[in-house]
């Protein structure tokens, strides 16, 4: 989607639909930029009043649109980001099957609210076609933002169009199912993408006999059980070698039945989703690589499949982990934090400055927060609260949850130094718990984005989040 910012509709020729929102103030003074015909009766006969989503088309009406509609977003100094979202999908949905440019007016909007709508109407635009014989055929490709006064700049609407890039391939890669998107998928995805930008990014994949060679027992025993190999996927994002990197991990999940640990089968198909965290993070490399950002990012995916067969991993069995702790796997469907605690070891060759990961990792946070929130685990109160401030800025919200010693006693194992789950009680937190315990030598947020990934039901599917999160705390950085 390319968006453009003006103070008026500059080239009227090329807007074939103008959308200008209205707020509850005199409309007609609003208005003023544009001649309509016979505004006062229109809006006197149709009593329109500029509730909120009221829409009032004129048709042949505004001299300098051939197409034209008013949106009423009611009191524009009540609108929440909600509210903002809820306008831009309303204004996609209607035309994207129809234009390829529309203009929109946004004057009525608080300026502080224009990013944030300006991202709303790329993420609506989205949509997933792949195998379906019938295509979608969405037209609309470019947006004419028009304000009065805004504080919308060119490089923001540069980072927005990049997030939208970025947050689009996360959703590409987290909707298509396991019997395309693999392990060795992902890696393919991660040199594709490296070819496009060989000055940018170098890729380095290990499979399972270098991972093998290092000691990362504990990854290699979710992957075994599979007859599709599991791969380390390393994408180092150089575009200021001086600096630390910062190192972003993704569980690469391409599939979860639970392993011998079998997940009931209701809703299984949604488990295809389990690579979301790792999708997240080639879309965050993706979208660095259009922004150009002056920074050092490395991306590591820790890409494997968990199937129950002759060689999988079974309840009770113990591994130890290339950290040398020892580890009493359980329950074999906690399978997310066994293949990051070994990628968690592992990076720590890139001398990080500091390191994220990302992962679907409990139905626990689920439980806690829904989809609404993302969960975020980390002792560090200073990368929490950029973490914080970042998802507030790109809507991608986190909620911080705790991540301290008192809980490390539930995973205390009679056999090895660790069990892999915690029972019942917190389980979102013995997972983050259970990380901590391989992050202690570097500065280290965990993001649980189990609920907040994918949608299920009627409008199922990716998210692309947290791509607009990530994004938005690299850039706030440089
Ligand atoms: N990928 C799942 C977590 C998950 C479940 C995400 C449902 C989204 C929706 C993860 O691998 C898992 O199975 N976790 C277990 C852990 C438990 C066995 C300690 C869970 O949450 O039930
Ligand atoms: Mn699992
Ligand atoms: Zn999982």
């Amino acid at each position: 989607m390319k968006l453009n910012i003006n103070t008026t509709l500059s080239q009227p020729e090329l807007a074939q639909y103008l959308v200008v929102l209205v707020d509850a103030s005199p409309i007609q003074q609003q208005l003023q930029a544009y001649q309509i015909q016979a505004l006062d009766r229109l809006l006197e006969t149709t009593q329109f009043k500029a509730a909120f989503g009221e829409t009032l088309p004129l048709i042949g009406q505004v001299e300098q649109a051939q197409n034209a509609v008013l949106i009423g977003v009611d009191q524009a100094d009540q609108l929440s980001v909600q509210k903002v979202y809820k306008i831009a999908q309303q204004i996609v949905k209607a035309v994207q099957k129809k234009y390829s440019r529309i203009a929109i007016d946004l004057s009525a909007l608080p300026s502080q609210l224009h990013y944030q709508f300006a991202l709303a109407l790329t993420q609506a635009s989205y949509g997933f076609d792949e195998f379906k014989s019938k295509k979608n055929e969405f037209l609309l490709t470019e947006i004419d933002l028009i304000a009065q006064q805004t504080e919308l700049s060119d490089s923001q609407l540069n980072l927005i169009q990049a997030i939208h890039t970025g947050q689009s391939v996360a959703r590409d890669l987290g909707n298509r199912p396991g019997n395309i998107c693999y392990p060795e998928y992902l890696a393919e995805q991660a040199q594709a993408l490296a070819a496009e930008y060989p000055e940018l990014l170098k890729v380095t994949v290990l499979d399972e006999q270098q991972m093998a060679d290092l000691g990362m027992n504990a990854f290699l025993a979710v992957s075994k059980g599979s007859d599709r190999p599991g791969r380390l996927i390393n994408i180092e994002y150089r575009n200021d070698l001086e600096q630390a990197p910062v190192v972003l991990v993704g569980k690469g999940i391409t599939f979860d039945t639970g392993g011998i640990s079998l997940k009931p089968g209701a809703g299984m198909d949604e488990m295809k989703y389990d690579m979301c965290g790792a999708a997240s993070v080639l879309g965050t490399l993706r979208a660095l690589c259009q922004a150009k950002l002056p920074i050092h990012v490395v991306g590591t995916i820790a890409a494997a499949e968990n199937m129950p067969s002759g060689h999988a991993t079974r309840p009770g069995d113990i591994v130890t982990t290339m950290s040398g702790q020892t580890v009493e796997i359980l329950n074999t469907d906690a399978e997310g934090r066994l293949v990051l605690c070994d990628t968690l070891t592992y990076i720590k060759r890139y001398n990080p400055e500091l390191v994220i990961d990302i992962a679907t990792l409990t139905g626990a946070c689920v439980v806690a927060l829904g989809s609404v929130l993302s969960g975020m685990f980390s002792p560090d109160d200073a990368l929490a609260a950029e973490l914080e401030q970042a998802g507030q800025q790109s809507f991608d919200r986190v909620w911080r949850m705790p991540v301290i010693d008192d809980y490390q006693e539930q995973l205390d194992s009679p056999f090895a130094d660790i069990a892999n789950i915690g029972g019942p009680k917190a389980g979102a937190v013995t997972a983050a718990c259970f990380l901590q315990r391989f992050t202690r030598e570097y500065r280290w947020a965990h993001l649980d984005i189990a609920g907040s990934a994918w949608n299920s039901g009627a409008q199922k599917g990716a998210t692309g989040r947290p791509v607009p999160l990530l994004m938005q705390f690299l850039a706030n950085r440089v």
